[in-house]
This record gives structure tokens, sequence and C-alpha cells, in this order.
């Protein structure tokens, strides 16, 4: 039985890799955190406290666990997170019993390039560049945009909510463009099913990139409308609006906690993003052609099934 490790565990992403894992019956998982365990321990399942800034303590745990892959689901939003993810991949690389890293990414192909539209690539390069100095075997999952967002509140999701683009509960939305640029989204649930599949490959590409559908926001505008039978309330930001950030925000979920300023940096991000075709992703290393007995849900099936009905589902 491997053991696999996810950091950050306890977070959106992190905790559905370990709910998938831990349906498996065939790893043993250990959830690292930095905070004290909050959940009982099982047969299969070991949580741990880690310090992140002290790399040779942290190597010595990988070892006693005997950890041999390391599934990084760390919410990177700074300088200090980013710092805490490379000290993780420098604990793993001196592990002895390491040999995979999944570094934290699962987005879109991000590269130098895109650093004048999104700085906190570096975060992802910086990962990258030092797995790929390392021992260690990396892949970097690629599934999209999350498709759980537009089925919020009702889809099964450990992701925090947010709004981007169309909010289905108060039927209005602000969309970036005309609206026709191509988004490749994924259930988070299908990209954890896809990637525990792959920790059997015997070799890893350097991008796994994961598909569940590919729509625009026209598109998940219609099939809205056709689910609620209501027209919504809809505004287009412009490509000049959007690069003086001057852009608006949809209606989001209450209590997130952010100042509307904050909400409008992100949504000038992903506007930005969007418009720039990022989401567009690239046909080849499709783990979908490898496990072609993985049916992921398409957008319209979980529009369907999250609007159809009020009460929660995709259990
Ligand atoms: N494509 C998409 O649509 C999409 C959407 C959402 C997220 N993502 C990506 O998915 C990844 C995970 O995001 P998420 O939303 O699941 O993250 P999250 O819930 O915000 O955070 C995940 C975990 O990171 C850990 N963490 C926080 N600060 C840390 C620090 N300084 N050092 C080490 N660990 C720290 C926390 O675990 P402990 O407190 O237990 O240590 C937390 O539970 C990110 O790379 C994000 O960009 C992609």
């Amino acid at each position: 039985m491997a053991t696999i490790a996810v950091a950050g565990g306890t977070g959106g992403v992190g905790k559905t890799f370990v709910e998938i894992l831990e349906q498996q019956n065939k790893f043993r998982v250990v959830v690292l955190s930095r905070g004290a365990p909050k959940k009982e321990d099982t047969s299969n399942t070991v949580h741990l406290q880690i310090d992140y800034e002290d790399v040779s303590a942290m190597t010595k745990q990988l070892e006693q666990y005997n950890v041999h892959t390391i599934i990084s689901a760390i919410g990177l939003i700074s300088e200090e997170t980013s710092k805490s993810q490379l000290n993780l991949i420098e604990a793993a690389d001196k592990s002895k019993s390491t040999a995979r890293f999944i570094p934290s990414e699962y987005s879109f192909i991000q590269t130098a390039d895109l650093l004048a539209i999104d700085p906190s690539i570096q975060f992802w390069l910086d990962a990258a560049n030092l797995l790929k100095a390392s021992s260690l075997e990396y892949t970097r999952v690629i599934p999209g945009f999350f498709m759980d967002y537009w089925g919020m509140p009702h889809v099964k999701t450990n992701l925090q909510p947010y709004s981007f683009g169309i909010d289905i509960s108060s039927r209005k939305a602000a969309i970036p463009g005309d609206g026709n640029d191509v988004i490749c989204m994924t259930y988070t649930y299908d990209m954890a099913h896809y990637i525990i599949k792959a920790l059997d490959l015997d070799e890893w590409p350097e991008f796994s990139v994961v598909v569940g559908d590919q729509v625009t926001y026209n598109q998940i505008l219609a099939m809205a409308e056709e689910i609620l039978g209501e027209k919504f309330d809809v505004t287009y930001d412009g490509i000049d609006q959007i690069e003086k950030g001057n852009v608006t925000n949809p209606p989001m979920p209450s209590d997130l906690g952010y100042s509307e300023e904050e909400l409008t940096e992100v949504t000038a991000l992903v506007s930005r993003l969007v418009i720039n075709g990022v989401f567009d992703l690239p046909k080849e290393n499709r783990l979908n052609a490898l496990f072609p007995e993985v049916n992921p849900i398409t957008m319209k099936e979980l529009l369907e099934k999250s609007w159809r009905r009020t009460e929660p589902h995709l259990e």
C-alpha cells in the first residue's frame, strides 16, 4: 500500500483529494496541516501537524511515515504560502521515501509570458523550476476552471463559495468580453478521480490536463436560462474596461469577508485571463484519453443536477 500525503488536505481542493483517496481503500493517506489535527486518525488515514519552515523536520516526518507521493493543495496566494510549498519540495527531495510530487496548481498552463496578466504565476513557476531541478518526478495538474462554482450552493463541493461571471442564484451575469471565449472546466471530484488514477501510471508527463467540458460564458448563460425558464439580467464588460480594471462584480454569496476592492481585483484578474484565452486548454496530455472509464460530468449535467431541483445532490 503506497502512502500518499496531501499537503493542505484541510482546504477546498485538498479535502476532495483526501475523500477520494480514502474511498479507494488502496492507499495510506497522510494529511499534512500546520494546525493540530481536528479529525481522528483511521486505519488508513493519519493527520500530521507539520512546520513548513523546518525542512529537516519535514524530511524526517516524510521518511517516518514512508510517504511515496505528495499531492500539494496548499492555497498559493502569497509569498508565505509559496515558500511553504518550496520548503516542502525541498524536504521531499531529501526524503529517502519520497519519489513523486504534484504541486498545487490546478488551473491553466501558467507560463512566464502570462506574468504581465497575473504576477502570482511566479509562485507556480518557482515550484515547477524547483521540481525540475530536483530528483523528484512531478506532474502539473491542469483542470481549467473548476465547474463547481456554477453549481453552488447546491453542488457537493469543498471549495469556498464565489461567483464568477454568472451568478445563477440571483439570475444576474457580468460577463467578460463578448462571452464567446472558450473555457475548459472540470468538477473538482472528477479531477481528483483522474489524478488518483494517474498515481498508478509508470511515468508522468510534465502537464496532466483534465477537461470535464469546454464551454463559453454565453453557453453557460443559455443553459442556465433554459433550465430555470427565466431570462437573466446580463451585462458585458468590454476589453478596454477590463484592461483598465473597471470591471463589474457579479452578485457574490453573502459573508465572503472580502471588501468590494478585493472582489473587483479578483474579477479583473479572472476577466483578463478569460479574454486572453488561457482556459482554452491544449488537446495534448489529456488524462481523459488515458482513462476513458472516468465519465466527467459536463456543464449541462452539473447545471441540471444543481438547478432543476433545490435539494443537495451529486452525493
Ligand atoms: N482552477 C480553479 O478554478 C481553482 C479554484 C480554486 C482553487 N484552485 C487552486 O487549487 C489550489 C488549492 O486551493 P484551495 O482553494 O483548495 O486552497 P485553500 O482552501 O484556500 O487552502 C488550502 C490549504 O492551504 C493551507 N495553507 C494556508 N496557508 C498556508 C501556509 N502559509 N503554508 C502552508 N499551508 C498553508 C491550509 O491548510 P492548513 O491550515 O491545514 O495547513 C489550507 O487548508 C490552489 O493552487 C488554487 O490556486 C483552482
